[in-house]
């Protein structure tokens, strides 16, 4: 994996060494681009020592762009992440602006990008920071962190940099894959986000969905060389790149979609959170508010996941399960009753599971188990797609494995 690292003038940036040592442990290929700023908190001679390549920092270094110019430089990355990345930076890249060589590639690549933040808690909390970040992220750029916790400057709140090791685990599993991985030639069909549906013309019945669990794995799967067929319910991210996304609202169409794809799946994950009811009748125009008390009679809604898990030739077939009480013992109960491969439990409830960016995980199938521990949902996916992949190959025999590439590893 090749990953141009940009490092911008925080104090954060002494971190900058342990980071390059995380990515390129992880096997990764470090470029590093650094700021004129950044040079102020962290030496050359220090990152060339732990990045093997020479230091990029200057747009005008005819000798250095000859050898690899800015535009092939972008298009070298599998991921740009920039750690830390200062206010500044978020700012420029939000107006398009390109004064160095690190703003320059970040305009030119089309892989993902992962920016890092790092400062004072209180430019952390600036309306101008804030609104750089929305805007960032509904283009699709990552954000890590920041961690919450004591600065530099002696206070205390949100700004300090993820730590080095979490950044690492993270963007290794951001990249989409290259023809290599463990599912390479395999089609994987992922539901993911909430269903909605409709009460009346006005009002819908809906779940906590954000859909960050499903887009996590969709990008995982690609990673490993899967072809990903993404079928998503309403949510507010972007289409991940390299992957098919199909967009539905209902848990109807959600059902439909999924079906006019399922033919083409070897492994089918359903980490949507479709509704399992919908109103019996939904009338043209707006309900009138006229009683103290109403009701509204419900029918259910087509069960995906029991309906592809007992198609005649079913794909491998993993589900996730919600709980927020005896998860275990209520994921087992649905690894058997759906007639599944594997079941993903997570405890959901307040501040856990739906709608944040970490998740912890425990993945069961017949006679056998195994725990995540809490992580970011990026990291979880990867180790995930990794484990289904292993169970995937133990089910249908091992002739049909391509040679498997570990995309990274843990320490
Ligand atoms: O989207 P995020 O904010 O990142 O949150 C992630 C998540 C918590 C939504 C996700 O990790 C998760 O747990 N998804 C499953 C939620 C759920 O609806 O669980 P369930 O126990 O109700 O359903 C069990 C399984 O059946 C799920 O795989 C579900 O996709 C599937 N199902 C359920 C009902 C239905 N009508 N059709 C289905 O396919």
């Amino acid at each position: 994996m090749n990953i141009v690292l940009g490092i911008t003038g925080g104090i954060a940036a002494y971190k900058a060494p342990d980071l390059v040592r995380r990515l390129r442990e992880r096997g990764a290929d470090v470029q590093i681009v650094m700021t004129a700023s950044a040079a102020e908190f962290v030496t050359e001679t220090a990152l060339q020592a732990v990045s093997g390549r020479p230091i990029r920092s200057n747009l005008w270094d005819k000798e250095a762009e000859a050898a690899m110019s800015h535009i092939e430089l972008a298009r070298w990355a599998d991921v740009v992440l920039i750690a830390p990345a200062t206010a500044e930076v978020m700012a420029r890249i939000v107006s398009g602006g390109a004064p160095d060589l690190l703003t320059t590639i970040c305009l030119a690549t089309e892989a993902p990008i992962a920016l890092a933040p790092a400062m004072n808690h209180v430019m952390w909390s600036n309306p101008a920071t804030q609104s750089n970040r929305e805007v960032l992220e509904q283009r699709g750029i990552h954000i890590l962190g920041p961690a919450v916790g004591s600065q530099a400057c002696g206070e205390t709140g949100a700004g300090r940099m993820l730590d080095p090791d979490t950044i690492a685990a993270t963007v290794c599993g951001l990249s989409v894959g290259k023809g290599e991985g463990a599912l390479v030639g395999k089609t994987v069909v992922i539901t993911a986000g909430p269903t909605r549906e409709a009460i009346d013309p006005v009002r819908y019945i809906t779940n906590r969905s954000s859909g960050k669990m499903g887009y996590a794995v969709a990008r995982a799967a690609a990673a490993q060389g899967a072809g990903v067929i993404l079928v998503s319910g309403p949510v507010n991210l972007p289409e991940p790149p390299g992957i098919d996304v199909h967009h539905v609202t209902t848990a109807a169409e959600m059902y439909e979609e999924a079906h006019r794809h399922i033919d083409k799946a070897d492994i089918f994950i359903a980490t949507a959170a479709v509704a399992d009811y919908r109103p019996a009748n939904v009338p043209e125009q707006k309900i009138k508010k006229n009683s103290e008390n109403t009701s509204i009679d419900l029918v259910p809604c087509p069960d995906i996941l029991a309906s592809v898990s007992t198609l005649e030739d079913p794909p491998f077939t993993v589900g996730f399960a919600a709980e927020t009480e005896n998860v275990e013992q209520y994921a087992r109960s649905k690894l058997e009753k759906k007639k599944l491969d594997m079941i993903v439990a997570n405890q959901v409830g307040h501040n856990r599971g739906f709608d944040r960016d970490d998740n912890q995980l425990s993945v069961l199938w017949k006679n056998g188990k195994k725990e995540f521990a809490e992580a970011t949902k990026i990291e979880l996916a990867r180790d995930l797609v990794e484990l289904v992949a292993e169970r995937f190959y133990a089910a249908r025999g091992a002739d049909t494995q391509p040679k498997l590439t570990i995309i990274s590893t843990s320490d």
